[in-house]
């Protein structure tokens, strides 16, 4: 079994499939601003649909909650490697990432990890909630994207 998952993994790489997970811990600075982007617009896609049902705008459903709960949660993870060092605002063209996020790294992962904490706490509710009980996780979600962006996004 193993040898066989092995020479899968093999296949793979020599596929180039693989190529991307391996590349990953040293992405270039200019690689990464549309790697986090991306990410950002998939996360505030996914934060959508979770508004509009605490606001009564989009009809309320459970699975659809604990999808989006999901996908936010993978996102929020995904992001931590999207920040190599080299990428601030004034090292590569385009992005608005303030270098303080560098200097302060341990205060810019704890940040990270309010998305990721808030994020798991909507998931593990998701399927038990009613849409009055919503308020709060959408402020949670909310409010660790506004910690993070007050502090280390430029205007
Ligand atoms: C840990 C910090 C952090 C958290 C948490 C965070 N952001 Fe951001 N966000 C940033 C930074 C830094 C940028 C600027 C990236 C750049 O331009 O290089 C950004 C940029 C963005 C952008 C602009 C993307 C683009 O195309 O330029 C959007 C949209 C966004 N964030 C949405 C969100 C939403 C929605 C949340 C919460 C669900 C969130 N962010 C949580 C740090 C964060």
């Amino acid at each position: 079994m193993r040898k066989a998952l092995l020479s899968i993994a093999a296949g793979l790489c020599a596929a180039g499939i693989v190529a991307g997970a391996a590349m990953a811990a040293d992405m270039k600075p200019d690689d990464s601003l549309k790697y986090r982007q991306g990410l950002f617009k998939a996360l505030a896609w996914q934060l959508g649909p979770v508004v509009g049902m605490a606001k009564g705008e989009v009809p309320f459903n459970n699975e659809q909650l604990a999808l989006r709960a999901s996908n936010m949660n993978a996102i929020s993870k995904m992001l931590a490697e999207g920040f190599p060092k080299g990428s601030a605002d004034g090292e590569i063209a385009g992005s608005k990432a303030k270098p303080e996020i560098w200097i302060s790294a341990a205060d810019f992962e704890a940040k990270l990890m309010a998305l990721q904490t808030a994020t798991a706490a909507l998931a593990a509710d998701a399927g038990k909630l009613s849409q009055g009980d919503l308020g709060k996780h959408v402020a949670a979600i909310g409010g660790s994207c506004k910690g993070c962006h007050d502090s280390y996004r430029n205007r």
